[in-house]
Order: C-alpha cells, then structure tokens, then sequence
C-alpha cells in the first residue's frame, strides 16, 4: 500500500492588538476553526513536488514568491534528518482565503510540517513546530510578532506578547464574531512597514504629523488589556466599543483601507456592538461583534449585500453551548 500521511491546521483571528503586537503590546487572537488547510504526504517514484492552488510542480522549482512554502517544506526535512529530495508529493489543499489576514501561511506551514512529522513517524514538538512556522512565516511577513504562528500551532485563544510566554485564554463569552473578507488581497508586509515609516518619521521629530504613531500602539496595547477584562466580565458592550476605538487608531495608522471601513459601516449600522479590522489590514477582512446568532445572521446578510466575499460566523463561548 503507499505510504501517505495529513497534517491539518485552521485559521486565525487577531480579536484585538494587530500591528501593536509587533511592538511588545498584548494581542488577544483566537484559532479560526471556520477555514482550515489540510496537508497530505504521499509516497511516489519522482521527485519531491507539491501541489497547492497557487503551484503544482517540483518544489526545487517553486518561484520566488511561495518562497515561504518551499521554506517549510525544506526546513521540516531538515529537521527530520531526510534528505532534500525524497520521493513524495505534498499535496495542500485550503480554505482558508490567501493573505486575507486569517493566518493563511502559518496555516500551511504548521499543516506541511505536521504531514511531514506524521509521514515519517517522527514526534513534533511544540517548540519545533513553531520554529518550522515561524520561520517560515519572516520569508512571508518579515518581521512577525508570532501571534499567528502561536494561535494556529497551540489551537487555543490567547493573550500573545512577543518574546514572552503565551497565555491560553479559557474562552466563555455571551457573543459571536461575524467575519467578513473584502475579497482584496491583504499586504500585511506593506501595511506592518507602513506602520514602522510612521514611528521612523515620529521619532526624526517630524512637526507634520496630526497624530502620535507610538502613542496610537500603546493605545492599542491598552485597548487589548481592557478587552481581556471585557472578556474575564462578559461584558459585550464593552467589548463592542474597545473594537470600535481600535478601528480609529488602526486607521489612523493608515491599515485599513476603503472596503474594510466599508464593511465596518455598514455592519455598524446593521446592529453590531463593535467592528474593526482584523489581521494586517490593506484588504483582508474585518470582525464585527453581535450578541446573539439571530443578530449575526442578520448581520451575515447585510455584509453580503454590501458586497462582502466571505462570511463566517465565530462563536465566543464555550465549544458545544453555541445557541
Ligand atoms: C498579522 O496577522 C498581524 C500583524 O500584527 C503582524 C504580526 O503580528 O506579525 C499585523
């Protein structure tokens, strides 16, 4: 029979402190279950290759620009002691929409690296599955704070600052998050460098600026402590509106952009408590919070005619209590 093993891995949602993350402010982020990628190994007579949406054909020759890919998979056999080469098929298969701020790259690193582990029957630790993804993840974003590597390889909710112990956040809140995609390709790159242009033009003393970049990240960092206690009190409302005070300050860091604002309008105006963006920004999508399931699939439609190109429905509370 041939040999073939999976490796699967789900979204992300960054609930509050993208961008400030990057800076050592908290960020509270949630696995997405609602979008997943699926990795399957395969045993064959050719040369190692790989098949995803984006690129079907032998990894030695994949362009530049999955370099991030070819990096997980290489990497992952170099910790596992094969060689570069081995005769398998990597085949990807994923729903999460691709750079839409849902953590789409961690994604198929940590799903790639668990496949491999699994293929050759070799434990994957915490830590090493990490460092595979993380890894991955500075050939496609640079400079990552890890929040999205730590999400989606630990699967629990969690109080993320960089460089520090995570903590798991035990979830029970009375709300759902309605998340909805532009359909634009997200450039979280760009948008984290966009952010870093800011800060190096606040501190040469730049007299043009309307507003204190820095000052808007610990802004943001606060906003996140005040939600991890809107979340320890149950407390939507509050919730809503630290969202809401989020999304003025990302703005004004210049990462949203107009079909997020868009779609945050128009979820506003159809009910919700709070909405922002969520991830990188500059496209992908945003996050809006309602009270209950009648309020979110309201809320689902109103995106919808809005124009939205995808819309899921993330509930807050405990796994099994979803009403
Ligand atoms: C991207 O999902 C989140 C950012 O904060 C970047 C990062 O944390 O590395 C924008």
């Amino acid at each position: 029979m041939t040999k073939t093993a999976q490796g699967r891995a789900s979204g992300k949602i960054i609930l509050m402190g993208e961008h400030a993350v990057v800076y050592g402010k908290p960020a509270i982020a949630l696995p997405f279950a609602g979008v997943e990628v699926q990795t399957t190994v395969t045993e064959t007579c050719g040369d190692l290759s790989v098949n995803c949406a984006l690129y079907d054909g032998l990894v030695h020759e994949i362009p530049k620009v999955y370099e991030s890919l070819k990096h997980a998979i290489r990497f992952s056999l170099y910790r596992l002691g094969v060689s570069q080469n081995p005769p398998i098929h990597v085949e990807i298969t994923s729903t999460i929409p691709a750079e839409r701020g849902m953590g789409s790259s961690a994604a198929v690193a940590v799903s790639v690296a668990r496949a491999l582990f699994a293929f050759y029957e070799k434990e994957l630790t915490d830590q090493e599955l990490w460092e595979i993804a993380q890894s991955s993840e500075r050939i496609a974003h640079g400079n990552p704070s890890g929040v999205d590597v730590t999400t989606i390889s630990r699967e629990k909710p969690v109080y993320y600052v960089k460089d520090q112990p995570f903590e798991v956040l035990s979830l029970d809140f009375p709300a759902y998050l309605v998340v909805a995609d532009t359909g634009r390709i997200g450039h979280t790159l760009e948008a984290v460098q966009h952010v870093a242009d800011w800060i190096e033009v606040e501190n040469q003393g730049s007299a043009s600026l309307s507003f204190s970049p820095q000052g808007h990240i610990e802004a943001l960092g606060q906003l996140v402590i005040e939600s991890q206690q809107a979340l320890a009190d149950k407390n939507v409302t509050s919730l809503g509106q630290l969202m809401n005070r989020a999304q003025t300050y990302l703005v004004d860091l210049g990462v949203s952009d107009p079909q997020l604002d868009h779609l945050i309008t128009v979820a506003r105006q159809a009910g919700a408590l709070g909405a922002k963006l969520t991830g990188g920004g500059r496209g992908g999508c945003m996050i809006a919070l309602v009270a209950d399931r009648q309020q979110a699939e309201k809320l689902m439609q109103a995106l919808e005619t809005a124009g939205a190109k995808g819309i899921w429905i993330q509930y807050l509370g405990l796994e099994g209590e979803d009403k």
